[in-house]
């Protein structure tokens, strides 16, 4: 990772360099897993790792990049998936030669896992994450950690039950621009934070995507509210390192679902193909089709659904205050089916701003900008050099800490835990319920967690 700044920087390079080599240290060091027993990457042996939840995500980043990049700390003892056909595809595609099991259970009897990776559908992640406990696992569980507050006491009483330790692999967190952000304001640069202003927008085709599948139904992936912008309240929490205490939201379906002009049975063999902006053949992409419409006769599971379709319950837009215990409010949106992909965010402290934009036009290809103005002086540019890989560059250095360095500290306090995980969802949570209500919903009460003006660990 490289960090500079702008000639038109004011700061000393001395002052640079002090900043760049701490932050560096911060992310290629420390771990969620540190203290566990047997973790990744423990005394010469390899740990016992399996992975339940074979779609793209799953196959991928904790199949076969786990395999191919850490195969000599890791070793990866066992695959599930309900879908069979899913799994034999899966299974050549991660290419481990373990075996494979579509019952959770029989896996972990048969393979005896010290770590279970879970990237099932988000409902389905809390009765997986608690199978995984009682048999003795650790787990690591994809966001959202689940989709309601019920489920999360679930997960929060048995990893308490069960003694072991369970890791929300929140990879937005591991992006080396946003861990400059973590640092900058960690440093105080610009004192307390007052007011933060977060702007997230989604293409066209990527909300496309959410409404053709699950996570266009509300039970299932929690709305977008919880689905996407857990990972943007996980954000906030861990840059203000504040607890939420308080949300009033608004969020409307304008056009999809049952406001669409027409309606077909899925994407591919739609009479509607030449009218419709969202018309999208799924079976052109060789990987999708052998993972997901090949195998739809296993269990119904369609990936190109119509974006018009009735059963669509969530939302295209959504706009909510939240009030932090540490007095900070954040003005928040998550607008969906833009022309950008991206967001715009500042932090207003009492000794200045910090602001910037990411993706879109007309950001630069290969550095991200912090606009960085001290109280009364001038702006001065942060640059932080992407890095090549999944998320911004936050993939790689995620699975690094998970699967290379987990006994290096954690200066960043990037790793996560359930606390994290639960919070970051209930602001979700509480979104919705203020929606439904038309009121602001408190925090406390929707989990045993007591918000705290400066957050505990994990
Ligand atoms: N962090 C990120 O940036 C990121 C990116 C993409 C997806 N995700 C998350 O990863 C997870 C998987 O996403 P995806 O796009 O691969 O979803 P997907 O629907 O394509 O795949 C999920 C798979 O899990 C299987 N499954 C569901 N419940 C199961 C159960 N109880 N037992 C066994 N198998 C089960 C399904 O058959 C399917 O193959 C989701 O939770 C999603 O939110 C995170």
């Amino acid at each position: 990772m490289h960090i500079h700044q702008t000639n038109l920087s004011p700061l000393s390079r001395r002052a640079f360099m002090v900043t760049g080599g701490k932050l560096s240290a911060g992310l290629f060091a420390g771990s969620a897993l540190s203290s566990v027993k047997g973790a990744v990457g423990g005394a010469g042996e390899r740990t016992r790792f399996a992975l339940v939840g074979t779609g793209v995500r799953g196959v991928a980043m904790y199949g076969r990049d786990v395999v191919r990049g850490y195969g000599d700390t890791v070793e990866l003892v066992g695959i599930c998936d309900s879908n069979p056909g899913r799994l034999a595809y899966a299974s050549e595609y991660i290419g481990a030669g373990c075996p494979t099991f579509v019952s959770l259970e029989e896996m972990l009897v048969k393979t005896k896992p010290q770590w279970l990776m879970v990237t099932t559908w988000d409902w389905q992640h809390h009765s997986c994450i608690i199978e995984g406990l009682k048999h003795g696992c650790n787990i690591m569980c994809e966001k959202p950690l689940t989709i309601d507050e019920q489920k999360a006491r679930l997960i929060r009483d048995a990893e308490k039950q069960y003694g072991k330790k369970i890791v929300v692999t929140f990879n937005y967190r591991y992006a080396p621009h946003r861990a400059k952000l973590k640092e900058m304001l960690m440093d105080k640069l610009i004192g307390d934070i007052t007011t933060v202003d977060f702007h997230w927008n989604i293409t066209h085709s990527h909300l496309q995507r959410y409404m053709q599948r699950w996570h266009g139904e509300a039970d299932k992936g929690g709305t977008l509210w919880v689905h996407k912008a857990t990972h943007h309240f996980d954000l906030i929490n861990w840059w203000l390192d504040s607890d939420p205490t308080e949300v009033f939201a608004f969020a409307d379906l304008e056009r999809f679902g049952a406001k669409g002009p027409f309606r077909g049975r899925n994407c591919r063999n739609c009479d509607h193909a030449d009218q419709c902006d969202y018309y999208w053949d799924i079976t052109r992409n060789t990987h999708l089709k052998r993972l997901y419409t090949d195998n739809e006769h296993h269990d119904g599971y369609i990936r190109d659904n119509c974006v018009f379709r009735r059963e669509i319950s969530i939302f295209d837009k959504h706009s909510a205050v939240v009030k932090y215990a540490n007095n900070a409010y954040l003005n928040y949106s998550l607008t969906a089916d833009t022309d950008y992909e991206g967001f715009w965010i500042a932090f207003n402290g009492t000794k200045g701003r910090i602001e910037g934009r990411e993706g879109g036009w007309p950001s630069n290809r290969d550095y991200h900008e912090w606009i960085v103005t001290p109280r009364g002086k001038t702006p001065r540019v942060v640059r932080v050099q992407f890095e090549e890989g999944g998320h911004w560059g936050g993939d790689r250095v995620l699975m690094d800490r998970l699967f290379r360095n987990p006994d290096a500290p954690d200066p960043l306090h990037q790793s996560a835990g359930t606390r994290d995980g639960v919070m970051s969802m209930l602001v979700g949570v509480a979104a919705r319920k203020s929606l439904a209500a038309g009121i602001p919903i408190q925090i406390a009460g929707l989990s045993d967690i007591q918000p705290m003006a400066v957050r505990p660990r994990g």
